[in-house]
This record gives C-alpha cells, structure tokens and sequence, in this order.
C-alpha cells in the first residue's frame, strides 16, 4: 500500500480559543496573552513588552528563557524526556543530587528530588514524623506551604486557602509569628522587637501539644504569601535553639526564598541558622516542575525504600534545567546581583514613603520586597486597604509593569524580580510605582 503526502496548502492557524477554556479557579493577575519571555519581559502575541516583576510567582530567578537554561532543556529533550527514579540513574540527576549536598553550609546533607513546592513540604513532614517517630506538626501563623491537603493545614496566610477545605489534617498546630508592623502593642522595628512570640510558643505548648510529641515546626525564614514578612534578627536562632532544647526538627520552607531570591543561597543563611530540612522549589530549575528537601543524611537514612517517591519526581528534563539554572547563579553572580538590586529597590520604595501616606510598611531582603497599603487617617493608621492595593496593581499593569500582591488582607505589594535584572530597570519599575501610587489615590 502507498501513501502520499496531502497536498500542501497556507491554512490559516485556527483561532485561539476564548479564555474561559481556563477554568476561574485559577485567580487571575493578568488577562495577557504572551507569546514569549526575555531575561524581566514579557512579550505579548501583539508585541507589547511587560517588565514582568512577578517572575511567574518566584521562580524565574534567571530571567524568561535563559539561552544557557534554554539549550540544556534542548539538549536533555532530544535523548531522554522521563527517566524514572526507581528504574535508571541519569546523568543530570546524578549531577543535581551531588551538587545540592554543598548547596547549603553545614549538613551533610542528601536532597530528595519532586516535582512541586507542596509536594516537598508534603515530603518535609512525612520524612520528620518517621525520623521523630513523634506525631504532631507545628507552623506558624501567616505562613504559607501549599494547597494539597497536609500543606493546606500548615497554612493560614489567608483564609481562601484553606477555609473551604474543612476537615484537614490534624495533629497540626499553629504559633503566632513576629509581624512586627501589627503587633498588637502598636507597629514597631524589626531591630527593637517586642513580640511575644516565645511566650506564645511556650502558650502552644502548655494548652495544645506536648513539645516532645512535636517532630518539627516548619517556617519560611521570610514569609512570602503571608506578607513578605522579615522576621527580626533574633527570631530564626532563638528558634533553633527552641526546637533543639526539644528534640523538635526545623523544616525551612525555603521554596520562595531559596535559589539567591534574598541574597543569599539560602535565607536561613542571612542568620546562620542551620535547619534539619529545607524544603526548595520555584527558582531550582527556572520554571521547569521540580522541587525537593535537603535534609541531614541521617535523618534521609531513616526512609526505607519505598516509603515516599512519585513518578515523575526528579525529571531528566528538569534536572538538566537545574544543573543549568545553578551555573548561571554562581557564573553571573546571580545572589551578588540580587542583594545590590534589592537594596536600590528598598531604598526607592522607601522614599516612596515621603509622598504617599498611604504605604504604611516598606520591607524586604534582597530581591524580595513588597510595600503594605493602609488607610493612614483611619484607627490606628493600620487599617489594611485592599481596594487601593489592587488599584496600584492595576495602574502598575497598565503602565507595562507585572507585580503581585500579598499579606491576609490582600493590602501588600510584593515585588519579586527575575535575579537577572538591571539598575535601569529597578528605576523604571519604581518610577512606574510612583506613577501608579498617584494614580490609584495613594
Ligand atoms: C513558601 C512556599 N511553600 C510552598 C509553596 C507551594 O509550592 P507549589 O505552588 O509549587 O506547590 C509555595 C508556593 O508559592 C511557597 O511560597
């Protein structure tokens, strides 16, 4: 039997499907249609360019499309697309494992490799409960770790995601965190802090759980959905300490802040708190799906085979990006880059204070820094105010510039730039801001 080819004709591609194809689940920041991305833009299917300061919620660090992070997805795509963890070894796995050993200071550590932030912290938890043989878990409030049933209930960074999800796991138990700009006895320096929360803590464990029934308290070193929350100095050591004196683990949920994002590798590092588990994702491979822990090697040696995995955990594709992702990190002094912008941009936002009233708070670390929306002549001059935040956000959008919010009450502009930017872009999304606070009334 012979077969021909049909005859070659110009048929028009079909046309897009409407947007409502997508089901309104997914909350959306923007209605754009991008064709593709470059380094911090955005570029849309009419040609329009965006400075995309959202980095697809924290993991671009290396900038849209990377040509390094590109061509070795390429490379990896054209020999092997899934090489399964329990059935092969692959090079740029093996690769990725070692490397992430020496990633973190202090260790030894051994990295478990998955494919999503809540699945890692799903694997933060299994791994504790089974090296503690202890039953309870503790987060703490505004924090946030993901919308799969275990993650959902170690979070309460607002109430959408979790409050209609009712029953969630239990055994999880949630301690007051150091928010110095609403500590009840008035808004105050992270550097002077006043917040009780040690003596909450210590509360948690005299009217809830027992401490030693407790295998770990999980914490990101700087809360990300909850608000961009920098803890005050003290915070994280005093911790550690705690959760030793306990025999607790310390899980640092670092999927948002990992990967040079505060300027540092890691930002348990900024305070040289060593955690038991730390829990990355987002930034890890530039955007292709991979997450993981690294945890002590001799709590990893308390997994038996065939206690956790996934079968799509650890990708060759996603490895390969990872491997990628970490050498454009290291070779174009990605963290350096991050803490020098970061500074420029704390530094505009807070100038920003003197002609806008309404920015209540100005706070971040490194390449991660958000500005909190009040009512100024309203209570205490801490009302939240959601409305002028989504304004900002929308007055920020129509000028070309991509940001998102954050924080309970949705009042928090959060500000994650690509690792990659420029000083001339850092000006230019803080004159926008400007522009767009004046817009909006603020
Ligand atoms: C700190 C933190 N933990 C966990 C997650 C969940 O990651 P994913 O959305 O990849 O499941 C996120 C996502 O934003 C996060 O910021």
């Amino acid at each position: 039997m012979t077969t021909s080819n049909p005859p070659a004709t110009s048929v028009a591609p079909a046309p897009l499907p409407d947007h409502a194809v997508v089901p309104a689940v997914w909350s959306r920041i923007t209605n754009l249609d991008i064709d593709r991305g470059e380094g911090s833009w955005l570029i849309t299917r009419d040609g329009q360019r965006y400075l995309d300061y959202s980095s697809g919620i924290g993991v671009t660090n290396t900038g849209h499309a990377h040509p390094r992070v590109a061509a070795a997805i390429a490379a990896q795509a054209g020999k092997l697309l899934h090489g399964q963890q329990n059935i092969m070894y692959h090079e740029p796995g093996l690769r990725l494992y070692d490397r992430l050993r020496s990633a973190l200071p202090g260790g030894p550590w051994q990295a478990f490799l998955s494919n999503s932030g809540s699945e890692a912290v799903e694997a933060s938890v299994k791994l504790a409960r089974v090296a503690t043989g202890r039953p309870a878990v503790m987060a703490f409030r505004y924090g946030y770790h993901g919308r799969t049933a275990q993650t959902m209930a170690l979070t309460t960074a607002k109430d959408v995601y979790r409050a209609a999800f009712e029953p969630l796991p239990g055994s999880v138990y949630h301690t007051p965190y150091p928010y110095c700009y609403r500590a009840s006895g008035g808004a105050h320096s992270p550097d002077a802090c006043t917040c009780d929360w040690e003596a909450q803590l210590d509360l948690t464990f005299h009217q809830f759980i027992y401490p030693d029934q407790v295998a770990a308290i999980i914490i990101e070193p700087i809360l990300g959905e909850g608000g961009y929350i920098v803890p005050p100095p003290g915070f994280l050591p005093r911790l550690r300490e705690i959760t030793r004196q306990h025999g607790i683990l310390l899980i640092a949920d670092e999927v948002q802040t990992g990967f040079g994002r505060t300027g540092e590798m890691f930002a348990v590092q900024h305070w040289g708190v060593e955690p038991d588990i730390l829990v990355m994702a987002k930034g890890i491979a530039s955007g292709l799906p991979l997450s993981g822990i690294m945890a002590r090697a001799d709590l990893m040696a308390a997994w038996k085979p065939g206690t956790h995995g996934g079968t799509y955990g650890g990708n060759v594709v996603s490895c390969a990006a990872a491997n990628a992702t970490l050498d454009v990190i290291q070779e174009e002094g990605l963290v350096a880059n991050a803490r020098d912008r970061g500074a420029e941009f704390l530094a505009g936002l807070h100038a920003l204070t003197t002609t806008h009233p309404a920015i209540g708070d100005v706070r971040g670390l490194g390449l991660m820094v958000a500005m909190e929306l009040v009512k100024p002549r309203v209570g205490d001059g801490r009302v939240p105010d959601p409305e002028l935040t989504r304004r900002i956000q929308a007055e920020a959008l129509s000028r070309n510039l991509i940001v998102l919010t954050a924080g309970t009450y949705a009042n928090v502009i959060r500000i994650i730039p690509p690792l990659v930017t420029t000083a001339a872009e850092v000006d230019l999304a803080l004159s926008i801001l400007d522009e767009s606070l004046s817009a909006a009334g603020a």
